[in-house]
Formats: structure tokens, sequence, C-alpha cells
């Protein structure tokens, strides 16, 4: 794909080569309207700079459209560190803490949080240089992970489109195929073995699998190579993006897509494929929004818990209302969804917290 930053419609791009590592660091700033870009810091080894540069430009404009249908006083960013290889734990930290050097000399139009790659045992490593980070341990003075808030959202998204596809949200006896069993879609699984799903498996990490199959009793696993072509009433990507496109589409057997990965669809066009293939596709950034909700709600907003479960709850009543709308429209869900982003981008009066 390639990098092309008119398109993209962005502020700010930083770009750097960390000569210790050779890592090549990357932070995007894609929209500052509605307040302090936020997005999360992926790590993760790329095949090519070029490539980390493309999907760093696309996951921080999704970053725009979360913060602001999810209500957030934030703009949208994010980061990439693309590691050639493994690092020992003295050369992450290191480069870890000249990372969050750069993010400090953007003197908090960028703030960041965890994403694929990094947890909050790294944000604690950025706390020590700047305090633009979110999800720090508790012990460190942050809110902690915030991945098992995402997978309730997921769930609650999950729930909200089989009740508007099949008119029941009980997931008792549903099929659900998640791909992907990391941080987030670990405890989605957990959450819907619990609701009585019967849920197929897959991860790239083969172990990873027969643990969560293995503690989960009645889930099967799937091959990474089989996911697409597996016939389940839900299909849950929660690893990386672009798994919806021209060439799967046609493949899928099921009824709704509903996961938490971040940029799902390949491109616009892929919205349209879904609809036309009668599939109920719950645009990733509403869905996936729970985490950076209890983050940004837990250390800046002064939510309470129930506030923040309401919030997260909340997700399935914004779908409800996206799907109205597609209908009403005659669009695709993720241009309903679109819409629904550009409306709220406008800025923001934020309320000190008490205390
Ligand atoms: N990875 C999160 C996302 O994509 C980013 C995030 C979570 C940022 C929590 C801050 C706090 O939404």
């Amino acid at each position: 794909m390639e990098l092309e930053l008119e398109q993209w419609g962005g502020e700010e791009l930083l770009i750097r080569r960390d000569a210790r590592t050779g890592a090549w660091i990357g932070i995007a700033i894609h929209s500052t309207v509605r307040g302090p870009a936020v997005g999360g810091t992926r790590l993760r080894r790329y095949a090519s700079v070029h490539a980390a540069l493309v999907d760093v430009l696309r996951l921080s404009a999704g970053m725009t459209v979360k913060n602001a249908v999810a209500g957030l006083p934030c703009g949208g960013g994010k980061a990439v560190i693309a590691v050639p290889g493994p690092l020992t734990d003295g050369e992450r930290e290191a480069l870890l803490e000249r990372y969050a050097e750069m993010i400090d000399g953007l003197g908090g139009r960028f703030a960041t949080g965890p994403d694929i790659g990094t947890g909050e045992a790294d944000m604690d490593v950025i706390g020590r240089r700047t305090v633009h980070v979110f999800c720090r341990s508790l012990g460190q003075g942050g809110s902690g992970t915030a991945s098992p808030w995402t997978a309730a959202g997921v769930q609650a998204g999950i729930r909200a489109t089989l009740r508007h596809r099949t008119g029941s949200d009980d997931l008792a006896g549903r099929q659900v195929l998640i791909q992907g069993l990391g941080e987030v879609g670990g405890v989605l699984a957990r959450l819907l073995h619990d609701a009585g799903a019967r849920l197929l498996l897959a991860d790239v990490e083969r172990e990873r699998v027969r643990a969560t199959v293995a503690a989960l009793p009645g889930a099967v696993e799937v091959t990474a190579e089989a996911v697409i072509g597996t016939e389940c009433d839900v299909f849950s990507p929660c690893a990386i993006g672009g798994v919806l496109n021209a060439e799967t589409i046609p493949q899928l057997r099921c009824l709704i897509v509903a996961g938490a990965a971040n940029n799902q669809l390949l491109e616009e066009a892929d919205a349209e494929r879904l609809r036309t293939a009668g599939i109920l596709y719950a645009p990733d950034f509403v869905i996936n929004s729970g985490g950076i909700m209890r983050g940004i709600g837990a250390e800046r907003l002064g939510w309470s818990e129930a506030q923040i479960d309401a919030r997260i709850q909340a997700i399935g009543e914004t779908l409800e209302e996206i799907y109205r709308a597609s209908e009403r429209l005659d669009i695709s869900t993720a241009a309903a969804a679109n819409r629904l982003a550009q409306e709220a981008l406008t800025p923001v009066e934020v309320a000190t917290p008490p205390g």
C-alpha cells in the first residue's frame, strides 16, 4: 500500500531511526480538534519501515474517529516502534525512554497508552520521561491495563449486533470465532464462554490457542489458516488489521463481524462488500473503544467505575444507532459510523474533575 500523506489528512508526523537498536519510531498526530491526540504505542516487527509508517498513519486516523464517537475530549494519534528483532530487557527499556523523550518534546500534543506489543510495564518506563502516558501500573499511579474493558465493550457490541441482525442478543449456543487471543481476545473468550457461547479459537501462536482451549471447556481450536471460511454466527477479529478485504469477504460464512482489532477493513470499499454479502459489520473503532474510555475516563475525567461501565455498555446503543442510520440512509455501517464521527469532530469543553 502506498504512503499517501494528502489522503491521510493528519497534522503532524514524526519519524526517527533509533541508532542504538535500529528501530524506527513513528508518531502520527492525526487530529487535535477535540483535544490532545491520544493513541496507543504498537511495538512489533514490520516487513519494512514503509509498512510501519502506513500502519501508523491509518491507525492514527482510526483513533480520531474512535475518540470522537466515544465522546472523549481527545484527538487521534498513534505510534509505532518497528523493532528489527528481539531486544534484551535493557535495550527495550532504554529504547522506550528515548521514545518517551520524543513524546515529551511534543509538549502534550500527543499522549500514549498500550497497544499490540506493549503493556503497563512499558507505560511505567515511558512514565519516567513524560507525563503524557496512560495505563501505567496501579503502583505507579496509573489505571493499569485497559484490555478487560475493551473486551467488555466488544461483548456489549456483539450482543447489540446480534440483536439487530437476528432479533436476539442471547449468546448461549452461539458460535463465535475469535481470531487472536492476545490481551483483548483472551479476555473476550472467557467472557463469551461464561455467557454460554460456543467458541472457535484461533491464534498464530499455537501454544496460546492450546492453553486457552484447555482452560475453556467446549472451546475448539481452529488453525490460523482456516479462520476465513469457517462457519460461525459471529466472526470476531481481535488481532491485526486488514482481515476484511476483497479476497476474504466472499469466503466469510458468518452473520456478523464484531471484534476488537483496529482497521479491520483493508479499504473503504470493503464495508460495501460486507453489506452486499448480508453480513452486519460492527465498525471497529466503535466496538473497540472500551479500553480508551476506561484509560481516559479513570485518569483524566474522574469517572467512577460505575460511570465507566455505563459508558462501555452504551457502546451497544451507539452501534444500534449506527445500524438504524445505515438502513435509513442506505449506506454501509462503516459509512454511518464515519458520519457520526464527523459530526462529533468539533472542539469540546472539558470540565476539570473535582479534587
Ligand atoms: N490500544 C488502544 C486503542 O486502540 C489505545 C489506548 C488504550 C490508549 C487505552 C490509551 C488508553 O484504542
